[in-house]
């Protein structure tokens, strides 16, 4: 991560996490994060694909650094997203995996089930997501095989 500069984090869900993603927003946001939240706004019923692969575009371009996106298990959205060529997102619901999937496998992404995890432990999964650095040797050979190989 470049250091000289806030990074720019990308937040979306669907109606099932909309609270939960705001008060994350705010948090990451108080903790000098740039938020991105791209909605939706209402709690009205969605569809979580569309908001996981808008979310999506926004790292794999390069506007954002990384995503967080949150559904009602965080599992259908995360499977949205891993659809995005250079995404690697993972679901945790507790922090060790939220440490490992940046450590190991550079995840791009969190994605988080509000019906899942409480608020609180939601807020820790995140923050160790983002304070967490990718280990890069073994690892980067691994993580380059993940990428879908041209035939
Ligand atoms: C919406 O009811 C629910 O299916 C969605 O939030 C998510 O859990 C899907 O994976």
């Amino acid at each position: 991560m470049d250091q000289t500069k806030p990074t720019r984090v990308v937040l979306s869900s669907d109606h099932a996490a909309i609270e939960l993603r705001q008060a994350i927003a705010d948090h990451i946001a108080a903790n000098g994060y740039e938020v991105v939240d791209i909605g939706p706004i209402t709690a009205e019923s969605t569809h979580y694909p569309k908001h996981g692969a808008a979310a999506a575009e926004r790292v794999a371009s390069g506007d954002c650094e990384l995503g967080i996106i949150l559904c009602g298990t965080g599992q259908g959205i995360m499977m949205a997203a891993n659809k995005v060529k250079g995404i690697r997102c993972g679901v945790c619901s507790e922090t060790f995996s939220a440490k490992m999937i940046r450590q190991h496998n550079n995840a791009n992404m969190l994605s988080i089930g509000a019906r899942v995890v409480g608020d609180s432990l939601a807020v820790e999964i995140v923050d160790t997501f983002l304070s967490t650095e990718f280990e890069g040797g073994r690892h980067a050979t691994r993580v380059d095989m993940i990428e879908p190989q041209d035939s």
